[in-house]
C-alpha cells in the first residue's frame, strides 16, 4: 500500500480499460475483477481514499454496463466509472490510432503504421469524451492520473474545460527515438498535449531521454532542467515533472503463490509430461513486438548449430489471444503456426516434440506452475517497455536456478542486467548461442543470477513504484 497516497490523498485513476471484465445479455452484465500489477497496485490507494477509476468496459456500450459497475463499486470500496463508446469509436480509436498508429510507431515498427487521419479525429474525440468524465468525477483536491498512450490527450482537455487539478500521466509502452517520432503526422499536437500534464513517466531513463529529445527538437521553447530520476520543465509559467517510475510485480504474491502446494503440484505435473528434458519457456501476448517468430528461428538455429541438444530441451511456448481482428495480429498468428509446424517436422521424434505452443490464456496457478517448472525463460520482444513476464519469472522461480535470456529492447534489461543473459533477439544465431549457455550454466551460476535479480524485483516492487510516482508528483 502506497505511504504516500495514504497520507488522506484522494485518487482518479484513469486508463483505457476499466479493472473488470464484463459479460452482458440481454440488459444484464456479470462483472469479474481482473487481476494484474497496476490493479494490485491501485486498489488499496483507491479503496482507502474511496476514489475513482475511469475507462472503457473493453465492448460496445449497451445496457446494463452501469448497474454491474454500482455493484462491483460497492463490493470494492472505490468507484468506476464507464466511459461508453460506440461500434465506430472502438474501430477509429481503439483497433485505429491506439494500436496501427501509436502501438508500431512507439515501438520502432513505423512501417506498420497505418496514419489514417479519421483515427486522428476519434482520438481526439474520445479523449474528449474520457476527460469530460474525469471533470465530472471526484473531489476538487483530488490527484488524476492518467494511464498509457490512448489517453495522451485527457490533460488537455481538462484545462480547456477548467478542470486545473493535478495530473499525472504514465507511459507504459516506450517512447520512440525522435527520428521515428518525427513521423506522426500530429506529432507536435501530441507533444503539447503530453506537456499539460503536470508529471509525465516514463518505463526507463532511455525512454525519457528520446521524449526530451522530442522537445529539444519539436518545442525548443520548453526549457528542460535537472538531473537525476526526474527532472524539470518549464511551459509558459507551469512546472512539469518528468521521470523514470520502472514498473514492477507484486514480488510477494508471486513468490508465494508460486511456493504453495497447488502450484508445486501443477509444475511437477508439467514435468512429468515432459520428462528427461530441460523446458524452455516463452509467454507472450499475441504481438509482432514480441518477436516470437524471431525466437521461434532461433530455436531452429539451435537445434541445427547444437545438435547434442536435440530431444534434450523443448520450448514450451504460450501465446495469449490479443487485437486478432487486426489482419496484421492475425497473419502473425499464421506465421507463428506455420514455424511451429516446419520446426516440429524438422526436429520432432516418438516421443519427443521440440516445441510446444499453446495459444490460450492462462490462469494465474497455471502461468507459476509453467514459471516454476521451467529451467530457462525466453523474454526476447524486439521492442517492449518494461515486460512483466522477466521479473515475474524470477519471482516465481523459489528454487533460485532458472535462467532468464532478455532482450536488451525489453524495459526490464536495464534493471535484470545483473543476472540476465542479455540478447539481441535480431541476432538469431547469438540467441540460439545464448540458449546453449543457459543449458550449459552450472548451478552456481545460475543461482547467484538469480538470486541477484530476485532481490532487485523484491525491493523494487509494484507498490515501490506507485510511491516513488506519487512522491515526485507531490514533493514541493
Ligand atoms: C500493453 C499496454 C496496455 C494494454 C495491454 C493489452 O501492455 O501497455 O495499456 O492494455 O497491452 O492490450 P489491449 O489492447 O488488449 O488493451
Amino acid at each position: 500500500m502506497s505511504k504516500t497516497s495514504g497520507a488522506g490523498q484522494g485518487v482518479i485513476v484513469v486508463s483505457n480499460r476499466l479493472p473488470v471484465s464484463l459479460e452482458c445479455a440481454g440488459g444484464t452484465c456479470h462483472s469479474s475483477p481482473v487481476s494484474g500489477g497496476l490493479v494490485t497496485a491501485l486498489t488499496p490507494v483507491l479503496t482507502v481514499n474511496k476514489g475513482t477509476w475511469i475507462g472503457w468496459s473493453g465492448a460496445p456500450d449497451v445496457e446494463g454496463v452501469d448497474a454491474a459497475l454500482r455493484l462491483f463499486s460497492q463490493e470494492t470500496g472505490y468507484t468506476l466509472q464507464q466511459v461508453g463508446l460506440t461500434h465506430e469509436q472502438i474501430a477509429n480509436f481503439y483497433f485505429g490510432f491506439t494500436n496501427q498508429i501509436i502501438w508500431p510507431l512507439f515501438h520502432d515498427s513505423q512501417f506498420e503504421c497505418n496514419f489514417n487521419p479519421d483515427y486522428w479525429q476519434t482520438y481526439l474525440d474520445v479523449n474528449a469524451l474520457f476527460a469530460c468524465k474525469t471533470v465530472e468525477s471526484g473531489n476538487a483536491d483530488d490527484y488524476v492520473w492518467v494511464h498509457d498512450y490512448h489517453l495522451m490527450h485527457v490533460a488537455k482537455y481538462m484545462r480547456e474545460a477548467g478542470d486545473n487539478r493535478r495530473t499525472g500521466f504514465f507511459l507504459h509502452i516506450p517512447f520512440p527515438a525522435v527520428d521515428s517520432f518525427r513521423r506522426l503526422p500530429w506529432r507536435s499536437e501530441l507533444l503539447n498535449a503530453l506537456l499539460e500534464f503536470d508529471q509525465i513517466g516514463f518505463q526507463t531513463l532511455h525512454d525519457r531521454r528520446n521524449f526530451i529529445q522530442a522537445i529539444s527538437i519539436l518545442a525548443p521553447h520548453v526549457k528542460v532542467t535537472g538531473r537525476g530520476q526526474v527532472v524539470t520543465a518549464k511551459v509558459g509559467g507551469r512546472t512539469i515533472r518528468i521521470g523514470a517510475f520502472p514498473i514492477s510485480i507484486d514480488y510477494k504474491k508471486f513468490y508465494r503463490t508460486a511456493r504453495s502446494a497447488v502450484v508445486r503440484k501443477q509444475a511437477q505435473h508439467v514435468h512429468s509430461a515432459l520428462p528427461d528434458r530441460k523446458i524452455i519457456l516463452g509467454v507472450d501476448r499475441l504481438d509482432y513486438t514480441k518477436g516470437i517468430p524471431h525466437r521461434l528461428h532461433a530455436m531452429q538455429k539451435l537445434f541445427t548449430r547444437y545438435p547434442e541438444l536435440r530431444g534434450k530441451l523443448s520450448l514450451l511456448q504460450v501465446v495469449v489471444p490479443s487485437r486478432a481482428t487486426i489482419p496484421l495480429y492475425a497473419k502473425l498468428k499464421k506465421e507463428i503456426e506455420r514455424l511451429v509446424g516446419q520446426i516440429n517436422g524438422e526436429f520432432s521424434e516418438p516421443g519427443y516434440v521440440a516445441i510446444h505452443y499453446q495459444y490460450k490464456n492462462l490462469n494465474f496457478e497455471e502461468l507459476l506452475a509453467y514459471y516454476r517448472a521451467s529451467n530457462i525463460a525466453l523474454v526476447t520482444p524486439l521492442r517492449d517497455g518494461m515486460n512483466l513476464v522477466a521479473k515475474e519469472y524470477c519471482a516465481a522461480n523459489v528454487e533460485r536456478n532458472g535462467v532468464l535470456v532478455l532482450s536488451e529492447f525489453a524495459g526490464a534489461a536495464a534493471q535484470l542486467r545483473n543476472g540476465a543473459i542479455l540478447v539481441n533477439p535480431f541476432d538469431v544465431e547469438g540467441v540460439a548461442a545464448a540458449i546453449h549457455q543457459a543449458y550449459m550454466m552450472d548451478e552456481g551460476e545460475r543461482r547467484k543470477r538469480m538470486d541477484r535479480m530476485r532481490e532487485s524485483i523484491r525491493k523494487n516492487d509494484i507498490f515501490k513504484w506507485v510511491d516513488s510516482f506519487f512522491a515526485s508528483a507531490f514533493a514541493p
